[in-house]
């Protein structure tokens, strides 16, 4: 079999995995569906949530130098013209003549170095022109020009143009950053690769200021901590690929730009750009503004506009790369000596949807059912738990590690006492990788399960 067979085999059972458990479904999906666009289910919500929390944790509570804000998604169309968006944030697109597609130019296949259409594989294409990614949209009870303006495509321009008010609220000194998670919009013309291309998705975005001399080593030190992020969420540090972009593929104003990498099933991609920004966001809208947006440094005296580094993540593209990361098929036996494809979802305990199962032997016992239901109480404001009650032990085990869950508790006659005081008010606590089996008294549970999954 090829390089390519298996990962795209992968890719298909993990998409599959996805909709049978309810991590991603199609949006509108009774519909027909809307392209580049996904509703997340029960359990991706809890992996999105999780991500985004560790996310927020590392990157503003645990530090002194970041605050965060929820800017609005609709803005005054004046900040996508200061910042360029209106004209430049065009992506180049063709039309197929023959089969009437729409394509993105940069990303046709070629043949003998003649592109042609990727749908019906013709040649007959039209020129490239520039198509703009933002979605326009109209403010207020009248569609014209002077109520025009579009979803956000970046949540980044909400921190610029709220510079001033942070500063001076959070009384913070350079360097310091503005964090922000928030959705994004983008017209994409080719929506692909499951979630890795949506058309609305979410950003996790840092904008972090300091004075022109710091700018490239801060460049390199959050280069430094994202990729320590990524690994602390379970991706294995091999599979992630640091790209420097050229300075000739850079926009003109970044003095320096990185693509963290994945190795997805479907090749190696951009997961997150940590970009030097230098001045360029907060001149654009002095200029266009004509407000102060610099900077007094009180201990030289100096007035300027703050430089900004910029670690720029997408929620989306990580949940799927965790997903990714994670799936795992392996052959297991049984005492019985029978074997069965075991499929588990190796997440980190801090990302998986659900940290526990909970199980009582047998459903039709009040004594254990009740007991189950105790440890769910008690572990129930601590983490997201799984309370289930059908079918053999073996079958529940095995649902739980299709989604992920690292721990399983199943409370079994032994926890009633009936083989011995020892033993009574002890669970079995099982583990997901190792499928190891420990006894555990029920009042240790939570101290054993929270640092693991915090
Ligand atoms: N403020 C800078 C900025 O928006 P970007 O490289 O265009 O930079 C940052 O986007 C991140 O947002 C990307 O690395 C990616 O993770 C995510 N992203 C961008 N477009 C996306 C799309 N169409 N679908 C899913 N995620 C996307």
């Amino acid at each position: 079999m090829s390089q390519k067979q298996p990962n795209a085999e992968r890719m298909e059972k993990i998409v599959s995995l996805c909709k049978r458990r309810g991590f991603v479904f199609q949006s509108s999906e009774i519909y027909g569906g809307l392209n580049g666009c996904w509703d997340y289910g029960p359990l991706g919500v809890e992996l999105k949530r999780n991500l985004k929390d560790y996310w927020w944790r590392v990157m503003v509570r645990e530090r002194e130098d970041v605050v965060g804000m929820d800017g609005s998604i609709l803005m005054n169309r004046a900040v996508w013209k200061a910042s360029g968006h209106e004209e430049t944030f065009t992506d180049p697109m063709v039309d197929c003549r023959t089969c009437k597609a729409r394509l993105r130019a940069d990303q046709l296949p070629s043949k003998d170095g003649v592109p042609y259409c990727s749908v019906c594989g013709g040649r007959d294409l039209t020129e490239a022109r520039a198509f703009n990614l933002m979605f326009l949209t109209f403010v207020g009870a009248t569609q014209d020009e002077s109520s025009k303006t579009y979803l956000r495509p970046e949540t980044a321009q909400a921190i610029f143009v709220q510079f001033k008010n942070v500063l001076e609220v959070s009384r913070k000194k350079l360097p310091f950053g503005i964090a922000q998670i928030g959705k994004a919009f983008r017209n994409e013309i080719n929506p692909r690769n499951f979630t890795f291309r949506s058309r609305e998705f979410e950003q996790m975005e840092l904008e972090y200021f300091c004075a022109p001399a710091q700018g490239r080593e801060l460049l390199e030190y959050w280069l430094r901590e994202r990729l320590r992020f990524y690994e602390n969420i379970g991706l294995p540090r091999e599979k992630l690929h640091v790209h420097e972009i050229p300075a000739e593929e850079r926009a003109f104003y970044s003095q320096g730009t990185y693509d963290i990498e994945f190795e997805f099933p479907f090749g190696i991609q951009e997961l997150e750009g940590v970009a030097y920004r230098t001045d360029y966001d907060l001149t654009q809208h002095i200029k266009a503004s004509g407000k102060p947006l610099d900077y007094f440094d009180e201990e030289t005296k100096e007035r300027f506009v703050p430089h900004v580094v910029e670690p720029s993540a997408g929620v989306d593209r990580t949940a799927l790369a965790l997903i990714c990361s994670a799936y795992d098929e392996e052959t297991v036996t049984d005492e019985k000596g029978k074997s069965e494809t075991r499929i588990v979802l190796r997440f980190h305990p801090r990302i998986a949807p659900v940290k526990a199962g909970i199980f009582p032997l047998l459903k039709n016992n009040p004594q254990l059912v009740g007991k189950a239901r105790e440890i769910k109480a008690l572990l129930g404001p601590h983490m997201m738990t799984f309370y289930d009650e059908s079918g053999a032990i073996g079958r529940r085990y095995r649902r739980q590690d299709e989604i992920g869950t690292p721990f399983g508790i199943t409370v079994d006659f032994e926890t009633l006492g009936e083989k011995g005081d020892e033993l009574k008010d002890t669970v079995t606590l099982r583990h997901r990788d190792s499928m190891q089996q420990d006894r555990v008294a029920i009042k240790d549970l939570l101290g054993l399960i929270l640092p693991r999954i915090s």
